[in-house]
């Protein structure tokens, strides 16, 4: 192997690269390439990555053990110098892989050139932003799992409360508030099914694959695996080194629980508005108005819905990255980085705030129930009680259709109606059908298996109580 340490080198200041170089690199190049302003955050990771690749390195024979130990110490340093502030970092050491490298040269000299055996930066930074991703799931599993148990703790706190439940945003049928709350948490538990299985793809190692084409040293890629706890190491050089399926399957990950975070806290911002009157939100998560002096603002809730757009629209950035590049590494891969960190940050920002607001928020129990009966809630209850009997279903909506109209026109309740004019359009009437009216009754008389049915409702909640704590 050529030895470049002897050649004069180039003009400017030395690229790792720059044996073959005659021309330094110009300045906006290197302004427009650098990725160290935003990729710093691999830093533990890369660190964690080399230190496994140095350890294989000694047991394969291709450095001593007393260089690796000394590489690792290095690298140990470097980490510390990084994570108190102490480093430097410039654009002219292009990415967080050369400036660890670098730092470890300056240290150890030929040591620390040893370190990029049987490595490139391309299988290096794959294994990096996997490393990465991993850390990122399982502290978004935690923070998902938080937001679930702020829902619960809602749910059983107002378990007996009844809510009007819409469709198209008009009223349909009476439902418990705690089984509203628990719809949310259902939500968020495919959300982290989602994530689990996404990690199993994130737990891949690519490392080993080389440039492209892998490596003819006598690498032990096993060792790799195990030191960083992959479940497996990649099959493929040419797809490994390039594949960032797992980026794009982690930014649609993300964005489904950006949209479930926009539903919940649209129906919130609704639910605690002057017109719904259904919930107090906590005042440490509002804000007021500069001129208004009155108003106490959702803008949690509406950052949030706000929020899922640009985690929504990183999804987009990265499949529109990728579609057009052609097997193995290509620089634009660089461009992958920005918008997953964004997610990642965005996402744990939002749920950082949405776990104490739901638990800080009371449901106004006294002004729902003053309006609970408005919107004829149970004539579903007593269409049914109709079906029953016997009614054909068709007969009993229709029927219950022109009493809603006859009660509408009085501007009252089903249950307003006297027994004569209950007859008057169902010659079948009997007082006892006036059990299914109200709705607290209509709650009270499902039955069927995943509905609002207080005693079904109560098993979901042991359920979730033992499935989250
Ligand atoms: N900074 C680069 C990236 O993020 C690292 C890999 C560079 N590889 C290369 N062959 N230039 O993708």
């Amino acid at each position: 192997m050529p030895h470049d340490s002897h050649d004069a080198p180039p003009a400017g200041p030395q690229k790792a690269w720059g044996g073959v170089f005659r021309e330094a690199t110009d300045p906006r190049m290197e302004a427009f390439s650098e990725s160290v302003s935003f990729d710093r955050r691999l830093a533990d990771d890369d660190i964690d990555g080399s230190i496994a690749h140095a350890r294989m390195l000694a047991a394969s024979g291709l450095v001593t053990a007393d260089e690796a130990d000394r590489i690792v110490g290095g690298l140990e340093e470097i980490r510390r110098e990084i994570a108190e502030g102490r480093f430097t970092f410039t654009a002219s050491k292009e990415d967080i892989h050369l400036h660890v490298e670098t730092a470890l040269t300056a240290r150890l000299g030929d040591i620390g050139r040893k370190l990029h055996t049987a490595r490139s930066r391309n299988d290096q930074v794959a294994t990096d932003l996997r490393l990465h991703c991993r850390r990122a799931i399982d502290r978004i599993d935690a923070a998902v799992l938080a937001l679930q148990r702020a829902f619960l703790g809602l749910a059983e706190r107002e378990h007996g409360l009844v809510i009007p439940g819409y469709t198209h945003l008009r009223r349909a049928q009476p439902v418990l508030a705690s089984h509203q709350l628990l719809a949310w948490v259902e939500k968020f538990e495919r959300d982290r099914q989602r994530l689990a299985d996404c990690r199993k793809r994130v737990n891949v190692l690519p490392l080993g694959s080389g440039a492209m084409a892998g490596t003819s040293l006598p690498i032990r890629r096993e060792l790799v695996q195990e030191a960083l706890g992959f479940d497996s190491f990649a099959a493929n050089s040419v797809d490994a080194a390039s594949d960032r399926d797992f980026v794009c399957e982690l930014a649609f990950v993300l964005s489904l629980v950006a949209v479930h975070l926009s539903q919940w806290a649209e129906e919130w911002i609704l639910w605690s508005g002057e017109e719904f009157g259904f919930l107090l939100l906590p005042e440490a998560f509002c804000t007021g108005s500069s001129i208004m002096p009155q108003k106490i603002n959702p803008d949690a809730l509406e950052l949030t819905r706000g929020k899922s757009a640009r985690v929504i629209g990183n999804l987009q950035a990265l499949l529109v990255l990728v579609k057009g590049l052609p097997t193995a590494y290509n620089r634009d891969l660089q461009e992958d980085k920005e918008p997953i960190f964004d997610s990642i940050d965005t996402i744990e920002a939002t749920l950082g705030v949405a776990a104490p607001l739901v638990a800080g928020t009371r449901f106004d129990a006294a002004r729902i129930a003053a309006g609970i009966e408005r919107g004829h809630l149970d004539a579903t209850s007593l269409m049914e009680a109709f079906i029953a009997d016997g009614l054909p279903q068709r007969t009993a909506h229709e029927t219950v259709g022109r009493l809603v109209r006859l009660a509408m026109a009085r501007g009252v309740a089903l249950a307003d109606l006297d027994d004569r004019e209950f007859q008057g359009e169902f010659a079948g009437w009997k007082a006892s059908y006036r059990e299914a009216l109200g709705s607290s009754r209509a709650v009270e008389r499902m039955r069927s298996a995943g509905s609002t049915a207080p005693n079904r409702v109560a098993e979901q909640l042991s359920a979730w109580k033992r499935r989250l704590s």
